[in-house]
């Protein structure tokens, strides 16, 4: 087998070099805004749970749930796995959003389940140069021609749809609300009126602006006071809901039908155990009384950027980009030593040469805790550049 085992310890080896191994640290516990790794506490800049909602799902509260019945769901949805948790779930969200839902057990997989169901070799998906992996992956499963275009330049995708969309069957624009290693907002208004003029489904992938944008924290698409226009959109139960899978939102029921008919990635996995549908059920009905908590989000953010010299913007994810995936994890490494928890994100995730921190903050993060991240942030940068 040393044949197959040197190409990979040579492809690792070429990684070590270029500061691009990655491995994985243990989380000895969690509490509040920090986080215990190698006996060191932390302040977590690194977590998705941006209200703050994973620690007030506690099991004792979920216990009740569970005595009800199994954990485990023991088969697929169309199997024996639909609990009665799914429907109760479902017809929540729909009342909220006021069009069907349907759950997946995460955003990686509903991500896959989009793309292939609705396109396939005929069809042309236009992506943002910037969206998450999973949308990549389904684009390419789904054998669909895939158009790129430059982060949030809606001129350049107007071009590309003048000059592709008749190359198509069907054309399905997709974009993240708030991008999940830029933090910053797209213009969905903008996106709607080229998917209009140009015929096309609009897909999007409100991961993280579910639960801390909107009055009711349903989404960017709710701030921007959009409905039904929007074909699909994803949101994601693991990150401000501190939970965890996945739903998405239709236009219109037969999309949902399709989906539970066609979409491979929902077909063919098992079931959620019913608990953690309990817990996203607990997440959504406290969502509405969290305003207090997406204000200190909105506020923190803004002001963090701000002291950062960095553009305007009140999403809670911070990009510090410094370039090369080696700086990255010596600025890294140096708040860790500090008391900060703050990995160095570097290329797949991000385009070459924008190795960076993503400081993501959460409605559990103060003003002082922050000031102190600001300073040792500008001291590292001042030394190093
Ligand atoms: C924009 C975006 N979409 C989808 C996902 C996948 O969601 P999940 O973690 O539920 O699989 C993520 C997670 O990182 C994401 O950032």
């Amino acid at each position: 087998m040393k044949h197959f085992y040197l190409p990979l310890e040579k492809e690792l080896g070429n990684l070590q070099e270029k500061g691009l191994f990655r491995n994985l640290k243990i989380v000895e516990k969690k509490e509040g805004p920090y986080i215990w790794i190698s006996g060191k506490r932390l302040l977590n800049l690194a977590s998705n749970d941006y209200l703050g909602l994973a620690g007030r799902l506690s099991l004792k509260d979920l216990l009740p749930f569970l005595e009800e019945g199994d954990f485990g769901a023991g088969a697929a949805r169309l199997l024996s796995g639909n609990h009665a948790y799914y429907e109760e779930l479902e017809t929540f969200l729909e009342e909220l959003y006021g069009r069907p839902v349907l759950f997946f057990n995460s955003g990686y997989l509903a991500n896959l389940a989009i793309l292939t169901a609705f396109c396939g070799r005929h069809d042309g998906i236009f992506a943002d140069k910037l969206v998450h992996a999973s949308i990549l992956d389904g684009a390419k499963l789904s054998g669909a021609k895939l158009f790129r275009f430059p982060h949030q330049d809606y001129e350049a995708l107007e071009k590309l749809l003048f000059k592709k969309r008749a190359t198509c069957k069907r054309a399905l624009i997709v974009s993240e609300s708030i991008f999940s290693m830029d933090g910053d907002k797209t213009d969905l208004k903008a996106l709607l009126e080229l998917k209009e003029r140009f015929e096309a489904l609009l897909f999007i992938d409100e991961a993280h602006a579910i639960g801390i944008r909107g009055r009711k924290g349903l989404g960017l698409a709710e701030e921007f006071g959009l409905g039904p226009e929007i074909d699909i959109l994803l949101g994601t139960c693991g990150k401000a809901l501190g939970s965890y899978g996945a739903f998405v939102v239709v236009s219109e029921k037969i999309l949902k039908d399709y989906l539970i008919n066609k979409a491979r990635p929902f077909i063919f996995t098992t079931a959620l155990p019913p608990i953690i549908l309990a817990a996203t059920k607990k997440a959504l009905s406290l969502l509405r009384s969290l305003e207090e908590e997406r204000k200190h989000l909105r506020t923190i953010s803004l002001q963090m950027r701000k002291q950062l010299g960095l553009t305007e913007n009140d999403t809670p994810i911070i990009p510090v980009i410094v370039g090369e995936s080696k700086m990255a994890l010596k600025l890294s490494q140096y708040l860790f030593e500090k008391g900060f928890y703050a990995p160095a994100i570097r290329p797949p995730t991000v385009p070459e040469n924008t190795a960076r921190l993503r400081l993501s903050l959460t409605a559990e993060h103060t003003f002082n805790l922050l000031d102190d991240l600001v300073q040792e942030i500008k001291s590292f940068l001042s030394k190093n550049s």
